[in-house]
């Protein structure tokens, strides 16, 4: 079977993933590759109403139903879009993937990480991404970048994102190969670049 290849885009929230994911699509687009862009909660269909839950529900959610909720989407997610993508050989840029949830149902939440790396098992048959970046800012740049009009998740204050932040970090400790972390508060150019070239590193191995 051809397989293609699966790039996650990770980081705290306003850290600039999507506009680095816009950029690295219109690169791999000139390329002449094929690509495919997605994300994590609600790429479409099922995802969509998961993802509303999750980022605009105002009664109580729990630790755990949050948890099954992400890892809901994604299984759903990995069956209907992800996976036919990559079997017909094409490049996936996803936002967000289970990184995700280690850092923020894991580190923030203070959710068992074995668990969480148990359950995204169980919803993704074990696909793991070939490169994984991660764009490091401070909470501040953040918040800022955020500004006041903030969804569920980002209501989760200082102290939470600061843990999500030391999460990402501690992933990217564990499998330095695969997780690249990027200095957020560079400009966007300087950041695609470096997003590039590793992509490019990928492309020549594969
Ligand atoms: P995310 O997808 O991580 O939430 P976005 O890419 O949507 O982040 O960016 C959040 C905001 O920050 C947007 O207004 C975007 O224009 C801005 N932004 C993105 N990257 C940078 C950067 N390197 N420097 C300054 N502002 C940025
Ligand atoms: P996203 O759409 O990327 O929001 P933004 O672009 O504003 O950063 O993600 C939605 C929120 O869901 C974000 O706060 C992170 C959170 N999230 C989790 O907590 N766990 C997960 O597994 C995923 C995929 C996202």
């Amino acid at each position: 079977m051809q397989r293609g290849l699966f790039i996650t885009f990770e980081g705290i929230d306003g850290c600039g993933k999507s506009t680095q994911l816009n950029l690295a699509e219109k690169f791999l687009i000139k390329e002449g590759r094929d690509v495919l862009i997605t994300r994590e909660p609600g790429a479409k269909g099922l995802g969509e109403k998961l993802r509303e839950i999750l980022l605009n529900y105002d009664g109580n959610v729990s630790d755990k139903c949050e948890s099954f909720l992400f890892l809901a989407d994604r299984a759903q997610h990995i069956d209907e879009i992800v996976q036919p993508a990559l079997n017909s050989g094409k490049i996936v840029l996803c936002d967000r993937y289970t990184d995700s949830t280690l850092a923020y149902q894991g580190w923030g939440r203070k959710q068992n990480i074995d668990e969480i790396n148990m359950l995204n098992n169980i919803a993704t048959g074990g696909l793991k991404p070939d490169l994984t970046f991660v764009f490091d800012v401070d909470i501040e740049t953040s918040f800022k970048r955020v500004g006041k009009n903030k969804d569920r998740m980002e209501s989760a204050g200082y102290d939470f994102h600061q843990r999500v932040r030391n999460g990402y970090l501690e992933l990217a400790k564990q499998e330095p190969e695969r997780i690249k972390v990027i200095d957020g508060t560079k400009s966007v150019n300087e950041i695609s670049d470096e997003v590039i070239k590793n992509i490019n590193i990928l492309l020549k191995k594969s």
